[in-house]
């Protein structure tokens, strides 16, 4: 029988401690964490995060400001914007939502914010810190991927951990991390011009699915008593819901969970998770700005 990793219900455990120690803040007269969403255009997957991302704070008593530009804003709007949050002493921290219009280089904008407000972790001073092991923001979705691994006492020590995608918000962070000292798991990252996957993800004791296609893993590459860790969140139809469509991870749960020790349901699993690692960079962004 598996363990269902449930992402919600450790991401509702972080937000009461992060709100306890806000409420701490306001208590002693002091100034609570400030967190700037930039959201540029209208795709409706990228409004609904931002949105959240607004709510979360609001919910632990953060501060939020949401700036919105239209899809066709020039570059230098943008830039002009995150130079002024880069100098705004009520803002403690940042994040512009991607992806970007195809006109505006997302490197150029990730490089323009200043590394001590990137809530993201994004910027390459932050990444450059990762890799070699120092205090920073870390990327959301890795932090919170480790984070649950360490709550649920998942062994990570020596075991043969396989990656699936090598973007650079989840695959490759997250391969960093957790061959670092203290997690120390032997890593393998695999993408899509890996000849024999299958043969690869079937050695590994824990599975990372974050290449973003639904039902990819499937029971014939999974090792009896693997961890699995799903990321994918790919929006399908789904007519006669409220929303009309649903996420689908990057594993056939239905077939893959029977051959588990752990596994995180999509949704419910790594997605809160992600929300809350943002809200842990925005208290460490105002904590140093002290
Ligand atoms: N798009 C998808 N994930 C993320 C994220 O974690 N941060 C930002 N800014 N954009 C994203």
């Amino acid at each position: 029988m598996y363990t269902l990793i449930d992402g919600k219900k450790v991401a509702a455990e972080i937000k009461n401690e992060i709100a306890i120690e806000v409420a701490k803040l306001r208590n002693e007269r002091k100034k609570v964490p400030h967190l700037a969403a930039i959201f540029v255009g209208d795709d409706t997957s990228s409004q609904t995060y931002v949105a959240n991302k607004v709510k979360d704070c609001n919910e632990v008593g953060f501060r939020s400001t949401l700036v919105k530009f239209e899809n066709d804003i020039p570059e230098s709007v943008l830039l002009d914007k995150i130079a002024e949050l880069n100098n705004d002493d009520d803002i403690d921290g940042f994040i512009v939502q991607l992806p970007l219009p195809d006109h505006i280089s997302e490197n150029k904008v990730i490089e323009s914010i200043d590394p001590s407000k990137d809530a993201d972790g994004f910027h390459p001073v932050n990444l450059g810190k990762m890799v070699i092991g120092l205090p920073g923001f870390l990327p959301a979705t890795p932090y919170g991927i480790v984070e649950l691994i360490k709550r649920y006492k998942i062994e990570t020590s020596g075991r043969k951990c396989v990656v699936i995608g090598r973007s650079n918000i989840v695959g490759r962070p997250v391969s960093i991390l957790l061959s670092q000292k203290g997690m120390d798991a032997t890593v393998t990252v695999v993408h899509s011009r890996t000849k024999n996957i299958k043969d690869i993800v079937k050695e590994a004791d824990i599975i990372i699915a974050a290449m973003g296609s639904p039902s990819f893993v499937t029971a014939d590459m999974v090792k009896e008593g693997a961890v699995v860790i799903d990321v994918g969140t790919t929006r399908i139809n789904a007519p006669g819901t409220k929303t009309g469509f649903k996420l689908a991870g990057d594993v056939d749960f239905e077939n893959v969970a029977p051959k588990c020790s752990f596994i995180t349901p999509v949704p419910g699993g790594v997605g809160p998770m992600t929300r809350v690692s943002l809200l842990r960079n925005t208290l460490m962004a105002a904590r140093n700005r002290k």
